[in-house]
């Protein structure tokens, strides 16, 4: 979607960056997605006006963070891309608290925190993706999840229209899943840490770096786990059950070595991805009765 010029004249000087006509395939870990044109949001403080600009001319628009857990639509994309642009280091420490920036690398978070002894995030070291984006979906793994360590987080709220501090306790963080609004922008979080000396953390990371890397495709263009795992079960350990490694659409495919892991084998596009999904989720329905929902986002048109 291309922003008309009045309306860009408007959101510079809102202090907004646009970049025109972005394909987002280069700016997810899938390698798939469409052209759009892309907005920089360089002043959080800005963010309500700019959302106002966009709704009074009917502009769609899609929040991208990291772009690791999103399957984006081919071709030129109805909405235009919002984004913060990361900021360096974007986070700081003050006792047991860590302040970060939504758009700070995640795996960034576990080590700088990890170099000022502080822990309790070593599960999350191989997960790709922003700060924001693991917040939003309460991202874990190796029994740690990012929840657990909220205390606060400043965002941009769509209900309210406004930005606004919440506390840690008045969000509900569930399994890859939290009580934020899908419209929600995640600006900055505070996190409390347990302090564990860095060398214990070392080993930690150590560990769970090995675990990932002999159970999953870090190699390939993935967007992680496709399907949240059901209840007391495994996603991945069923769908590798029916034998569906390496099965495909066109390039989109079950990866041969984590089965709820699917890759981008070469040029796929998001419509093989869909096929894919929808193929493996019929499959697993049939053969066990199980309802397989996606972790993954989904942004068709
Ligand atoms: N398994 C198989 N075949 C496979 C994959 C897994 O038999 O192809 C078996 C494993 O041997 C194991 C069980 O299934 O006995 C569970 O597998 P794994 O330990 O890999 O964990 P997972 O439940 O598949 C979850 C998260 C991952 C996270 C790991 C480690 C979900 C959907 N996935 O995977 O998170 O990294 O645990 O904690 O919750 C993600 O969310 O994108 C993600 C990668």
């Amino acid at each position: 979607m291309r922003i008309e010029e009045h309306v860009a004249a408007r959101l510079k000087e809102l202090g907004a960056e646009i970049r025109q006509s972005v394909l987002l395939a280069e700016q997810t870990s899938l390698g798939i997605g469409g052209t759009t044109d892309e907005l920089l949001l360089r002043r959080y403080g800005t963010i309500p006006e700019v959302m106002r600009v966009l709704a009074n001319e009917n502009i769609r628009h899609k929040f991208l963070g990291g772009g690791t857990n999103v399957l984006v639509a081919d071709g030129e994309l109805p909405w235009v891309a919002l984004h913060l642009p990361s900021t360096q280091p974007g986070m700081r420490v003050e006792g047991n608290m860590a302040h970060v920036d939504a758009s700070a690398d995640l795996g960034g978070m576990v080590t700088f925190c990890a170099k000022r002894d502080l822990g309790g995030m070593e599960g999350l070291i191989g997960v790709p993706g922003s700060v924001g984006g693991a917040l939003r979906m309460n991202a874990g793994a190796y029994g740690t999840q990012i929840g657990t360590h909220v205390r606060e987080v400043e965002l941009y709220r769509a209900a309210s229209g406004e930005l606004e501090t919440l506390r840690g306790h008045d969000i509900h963080f569930d399994y890859r899943h939290t009580s934020f609004a899908p419209d929600d922008v995640m600006l900055r979080v505070k996190l409390e840490l347990p302090s564990k000396p860095y060398k214990e953390i070392l080993a930690g990371i150590r560990v769970c770096n090995e675990k990932r890397r002999a159970s999953q495709p870090l190699n390939q263009k993935s967007a992680g786990c496709i399907f949240k795992n059901p209840p007391g079960g495994s996603a991945g350990k069923t769908i590798d059950e029916l034998k569906l490694k390496g099965h495909r659409v066109g390039d989109a495919m079950v990866s041969d070595r984590h089965a709820n892991f699917f890759v981008n084998a070469g040029h796929a596009s998001c419509s093989d991805m869909l096929k894919l999904i929808d193929d493996v989720r019929e499959r697993v329905r049939a053969a066990y009765g199980m309802e397989l929902e996606n972790e993954v986002i989904v942004w068709q048109n």
